[in-house]
């Protein structure tokens, strides 16, 4: 068996590992996402005509397609990023959240569960459900202390709490069912193919829109951030390597507050494409109201995953972040596309339904 289902293959994280696994790997990708707002096929351009990439746009509540696609492509494991995932969305909205993140999930674990109960006994030990979560569901950290595998659950948003269900749930499938599974909880990505919903992917668009930069409350949050690509790789390490039953943190050791992330990106665009009034991109920057609940610091211990798998990040935040800004800079259709809307239109001119 050679085949993986990646779940949320078309959003940000779940794009940057299927380029990934299919330039560096044998496996064959089923990338099974219904394209909610955040789908974007156009970041898989590099693979979509790969003969081992194939897409179906299902959605992951869908328990009869998700049978159908078991029942048909026989994978060896899943790796489930499909999830809403912006916290100020789940604000305004959170049922979004819980259809997907929670019943969702719960759908797609019996769904698995079904399909792993029929598998010969070497093929059912060999098989992972690796679960892609958040550090989010640890909560906030004051001014010192990091998140590790131990920290205890509190999620402040409803993205959060959704989120944390979803580990739940996981870990009941294999003390209960025995299923395989492995979770990561992972620190802020960053990197191409961001939603320009995030703060960095909005700071860089607004700047060159020449918009306003918001900034919640007084820009003192911190943030520990990743680039995506180091993400990926630390999702493979996981999945092909990682112990059953096991949690691992993910994370860059680049904590940095708003404030210094939107001069750092300022500073890189003055340099990289200066306003032709002269003038810096940080004029632009706005205080506006905070978020509500808003969680003060993240911060991860990666030890484990380094001790355990050998995983550590391959990119500083400086390296990150100006390969992160000369992306949005060399790729204006891809924002252009989803600013209009017209990403959608290209997905279904572009792609029909391979499964
Ligand atoms: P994203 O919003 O960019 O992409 C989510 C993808 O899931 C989209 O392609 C969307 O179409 C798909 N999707 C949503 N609902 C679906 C459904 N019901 N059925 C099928 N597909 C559906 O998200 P992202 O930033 O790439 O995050 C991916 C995962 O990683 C999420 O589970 C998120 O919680 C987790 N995570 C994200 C970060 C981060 O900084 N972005 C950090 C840690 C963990
Ligand atoms: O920690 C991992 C999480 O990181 C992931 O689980 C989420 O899916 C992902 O969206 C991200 O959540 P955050 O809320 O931390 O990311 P966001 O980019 O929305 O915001 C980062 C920080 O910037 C946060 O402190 C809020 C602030 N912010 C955000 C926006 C969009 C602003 O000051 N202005 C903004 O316009």
């Amino acid at each position: 068996m050679t085949t993986l289902f990646v779940t949320g293959g078309a959003g940000f994280i779940g794009s940057a590992l299927i380029r990934l696994i299919v330039a560096e790997s044998d496996w064959h990708i089923v990338n099974i996402d219904c394209l909610t707002y955040a789908g974007n096929l156009e970041s898989l351009a590099a693979v979509s005509d790969d003969a081992r990439y194939h897409f179906s746009r299902t959605d992951i509540g869908d328990r009869a397609a998700l049978d159908a696609l078991f029942a048909y492509y026989h994978p060896a494991g899943v790796i489930h990023l499909a999830a809403e995932s912006h916290v100020d969305r789940s604000i305004h909205g959170p049922g979004d959240f819980i259809r997907t993140n929670v019943t969702g999930t719960y759908t797609l674990l019996e769904a698995t569960r079904a399909y792993w109960s029929s598998l010969a006994d070497g093929a059912r030990s060999a098989f992972r459900f690796h679960h892609v979560s958040t550090d989010e569901v640890f909560g906030s950290l004051g001014d010192t202390g990091l998140f590790t595998e131990t920290t205890a659950y509190q999620p402040n948003s409803p993205y959060s709490a959704s989120k944390a269900a979803s580990d739940h749930l996981v870990r009941a499938w294999h003390h209960t069912y025995g299923l395989p599974v492995v979770t990561t909880n992972c620190s802020n990505n960053y990197g191409p193919c961001h939603f320009p919903e995030k703060l960095i992917p909005l700071m860089i668009h607004n700047a060159l829109a020449g918009k306003a930069l918001p900034i919640y409350g007084k820009g003192d949050n911190v943030r520990d951030w990743l680039y995506v690509d180091d993400h990926a790789r630390a999702l493979r390490t996981v999945f092909e390597r990682g112990s059953v039953g096991e949690t691992y943190c993910v994370g860059g050791h680049n904590e940095k507050t708003n404030l210094e992330v939107v001069d750092l990106l300022c500073a890189l665009l003055d340099e990289l494409r200066p306003r032709t009034d002269g003038q810096s991109y940080a004029t632009q920057k706005t205080y506006v109201a905070d978020r509500p609940g808003h969680d003060k610091r993240y911060a991860i211990d990666a030890s484990k995953i380094q001790r355990e798998l050998g995983w550590v990040p391959r990119e500083s935040f400086e390296t990150g972040l100006r390969k992160t800004v000369q992306w949005y800079l060399d790729n204006p259709d891809w924002v252009a596309h989803v600013v209009s809307g017209t990403y959608q239109q290209w997905t279904e001119k572009n792609y029909g339904d391979r499964a």
